[in-house]
């Protein structure tokens, strides 16, 4: 391999890395949904690991939505994500058959 494309390899990959870094930050910031009662998408998600399933639910709970209302769609689009997430991985769960349940048959 030739010195000037091995240079452009190491460039390329660093331009790589930094990219990597900036999508992990991107993605892994909280994101505020409602400006109003600085509610972020982690909190609505951890709401939901917590039981909440409706907007009411959120409403009641963080708050949000209850000044201006601008949040509400997209604290609906992050409540419907989370819970399709939680449904898809509760249908992903092998439901097994307790154990020594076959002698009590
Ligand atoms: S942004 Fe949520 S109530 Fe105003």
């Amino acid at each position: 391999m030739c010195r000037r494309r091995r240079t452009r390899d190491a460039a390329l990959t660093s331009e790589q890395t930094v990219l990597t870094i900036i999508l992990i930050r991107v993605y892994t910031m909280p994101m505020i949904i409602c400006v109003c009662k600085a509610v972020s998408d982690r909190r609505i998600r951890a709401a939901v690991k917590e039981g909440a399933s409706s907007m009411r639910d959120l409403t009641r709970q963080l708050g949000l939505g209850t000044c201006c209302g601008k949040c509400l769609p997209d604290a609906k689009l992050v409540l419907h994500g989370c819970l399709r997430a939680r449904d898809e991985s509760a249908a992903s769960v092998v439901d097994f058959p307790a154990a020594g349940s076959e002698l009590l048959a």
